[in-house]
């Protein structure tokens, strides 16, 4: 055979290989040591000079040529390798962004276990209070000067007919909820009630105009205000895992005879005022319907967003209240 029908039928061929048997076999065929193309170079030496130059130029070029075509085409019939898998199974999970409870229903939390571990029930009460429970009941009279410790959010009434009724108001302290149970419930008891409130008050850095405060009532036979010392002394124990400084500095508190603020000291020594607290007077028993003679009580309110502030060292309360990601994911 001469170069040209090589050239020809070799092409030919291995464009309908479909497999590498086929494909080893042309190999053996055109390019093996005994194959067609070798056996042209082999048989140059018989030829005359100016044949043997001109002929084996061109065998060489075309094996070179072929030798190329056979790579391609031995690759593209190569089984496929299979991909390295992208999934690297030793690479740490990606973490699904959770959220979580507030802070201020962090503390919340563990002031209800703890005041229920000395026997409170917790209960709740409504935002929207009337007049008669907000002040009146806890013998705060209208007219009372009293009342402008606490700067009220009036709710307009619906019709000029419900004028007659108590007015509504945002309650301005949880202690509603002392008149409100007692109402319903017999002594003894122990309560503690959570909740939010509203003062109409210019903010700054330890007044809000929405907080949370927690009323706690405890109404038993000969109860005083050492009882109520060591309560208090045993949650903030708990709730800080230390003895904790406090003082006692009597006010008043129309509702409470005698009345005490709690002050308790910040880590960085300042002293901020946690609740107000007292015996409970005897004309918020007597309108409730109780006997003063035969029950004694004490009430104290806690500022929750105060204790939120100790426990957690902010010295700015607005800062619960912002709903900024960059301070919640702190807790
Ligand atoms: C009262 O609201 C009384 N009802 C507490 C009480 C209950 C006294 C039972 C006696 C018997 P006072 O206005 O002081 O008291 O508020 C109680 C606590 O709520 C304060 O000590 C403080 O911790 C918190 N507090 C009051 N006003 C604000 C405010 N604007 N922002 C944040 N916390 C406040």
């Amino acid at each position: 055979m001469d170069i040209n029908q090589i050239k020809k039928s070799s092409l030919k061929e291995l464009e309908k290989i479909k497999d590498l048997s086929g494909l080893e076999k042309f190999r053996i065929k055109y390019l093996g040591r005994k194959g067609e193309l070798t056996a042209i170079l082999r048989s140059l030496k018989d030829l005359p000079v100016n044949q043997r130059k001109k002929i084996g130029k061109e065998a060489n070029k075309f094996r070179k040529e072929l030798e190329e075509v056979f790579k391609e085409k031995s690759k593209k019939l190569q089984p496929k390798k299979l991909q390295p898998s992208k999934i690297d199974i030793t690479a740490p999970g990606v973490k699904v962004p959770q959220g979580h409870l507030h802070p201020i229903t962090q503390v919340l939390r563990q002031v209800e276990e703890i005041f229920q571990s000395m026997g409170f029930e917790v209960v709740e009460g409504p935002d929207i209070e009337t007049e008669y429970y907000n002040f009146d009941a806890l013998n705060v009279p209208d007219e009372h000067p009293a009342r402008d410790a606490w700067d009220t959010f009036w709710l307009k009434p619906k019709s000029p007919k419900s004028k007659v009724q108590s007015p509504k108001l945002l309650r301005t302290h949880t202690s509603p909820m002392q008149v409100r149970y007692m109402e319903k419930n017999n002594p003894p008891f122990r309560i503690i009630v959570p909740g939010r409130t509203f003062r109409y008050e210019a903010t700054d850095a330890s007044h809000s105009h929405t907080f949370y405060q927690l009323e706690g009532l405890m109404v038993d036979k000969d109860i005083n205000v050492a009882n109520f010392k060591a309560v208090i002394q045993e949650f903030l124990r708990k709730l800080f895992s230390e003895d904790i400084k406090t003082k006692m500095i009597p006010t008043y508190y129309p509702f409470v005879e005698p009345g005490f603020d709690i002050q308790m000291k910040f880590p960085s020594g300042k002293w901020m005022e946690i609740m107000g607290a007292g015996m409970v007077h005897p004309n918020v028993f007597k309108a409730v319907g109780y006997n003063p003679n035969n029950w004694q009580g004490f009430a104290f309110g806690i500022g929750l967003d105060r204790i939120a502030m100790i426990k957690y060292g902010i010295d700015d309360i607005r800062l619960f209240y912002k709903g900024d990601l960059r301070f919640l994911k702190q807790f």
